[in-house]
């Protein structure tokens, strides 16, 4: 292996451990800052997603409450607990975790949230502020998270060639606003579905984010010598040689570590970056809301 590793799981906790002067500030304010985690169904993926947000909050001191709810409820059931948590004073984020069962309308419900509670940074007007150039606000934690691993391991993208695979809310969208912002200047280009020669768009990028949920879509032979990778996918591959039944693997495929300069591992990389950026969400969600 070339590439040189970043370890998401030690730089998140870093970026946890940096959040305790800002905790015990609040702390000292009589202010208990305390996340609301709502899950729907019984995805087991997400289960194991929201069971780490909780452990993280358990090291970072945030009280959580985690909301179960039935595969089955209604948008309308979704709506009220979300209002319900919006007026709880003792409540200073929400989240609702993604994905949704089949007929629910996933924006309706992230709209619904205040959006000084959005811990997500999904909602339009925390996004909205992000289009603007202002990224103070609260913002979306993976690629919050995927800007964090670049600026501390001191990778300049400054004019260099992005590319983004994958255009969702939660990941491409936002990753493209902020990697293309003044002063962090990278040159973006977001693939999708749709893009033709992607092999040879990817072989001119020094940076390459992969979020597209496909295990080892993306080819080692794309990756430029020497590019950054960041895989932000998390896939189950079937392998009955594990006790659990299954091992996990990225959008990259594993040897793209012996061409790239820089990668981030699956799992351990950007995991661990998007639970810390969550941390981080929840603290200053609680301090705008106790000013
Ligand atoms: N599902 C996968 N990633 C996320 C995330 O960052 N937030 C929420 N709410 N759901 C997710």
């Amino acid at each position: 292996m070339s590439a040189v590793v970043l370890d998401g799981k030690k730089i998140g906790r870093l970026i946890e451990e940096e959040l305790q002067n800002r905790f015990i500030d609040l702390q000292s304010k009589g202010v208990s800052p305390h996340l609301a985690v709502v899950i729907v169904g019984d995805d087991p993926a997400s289960h194991v997603y929201v069971r780490n947000k909780e452990l993280a909050c358990e090291r970072c001191g945030i009280k959580s409450t985690r909301i179960d709810l039935s595969e089955g409820i209604s948008e309308q059931e979704i709506l009220d607990t979300v209002n319900r948590l919006n007026s709880d004073d003792s409540v200073h984020g929400i989240l609702v975790q993604s994905p949704l069962p089949k007929g629910i309308n996933e924006s309706l419900i992230t709209d619904a949230i205040s959006p000084e509670k959005d811990v997500d940074g999904f909602h339009k007007m925390n996004l909205g502020r992000l289009v603007q150039g202002d990224s103070s606000g609260l913002l979306p934690c993976t690629p919050a998270g995927v800007m964090k691993i670049l600026d501390l391991s001191k990778i300049d993208i400054s004019g260099k060639n992005a590319l983004i695979i994958g255009r969702s809310r939660i990941v491409g969208m936002p990753m493209s606003i902020l990697l293309a912002q003044r002063g962090i200047d990278a040159t973006v280009t977001i693939a999708h579905s749709r893009t033709q020669n992607l092999s040879e768009i990817c072989r001119r990028a020094d940076l390459v984010v992969a979020a597209i949920g496909r295990p080892e879509f993306v080819k080692s032979d794309w990756i430029k010598p020497g590019a950054t990778v960041i895989d932000v996918g998390i896939n189950r591959v079937i392998d009955s040689s594990k006790k659990s039944g299954y091992r996990l693997v990225g959008d990259v495929e594993s040897n793209a570590s012996d061409i790239a300069g820089h990668i981030t591992p699956v799992p351990g990389g950007v995991g661990p970056m998007t639970i810390a950026m969550l941390m981080s969400n929840t603290i200053l969600a609680t301090e705008i809301q106790s000013r």
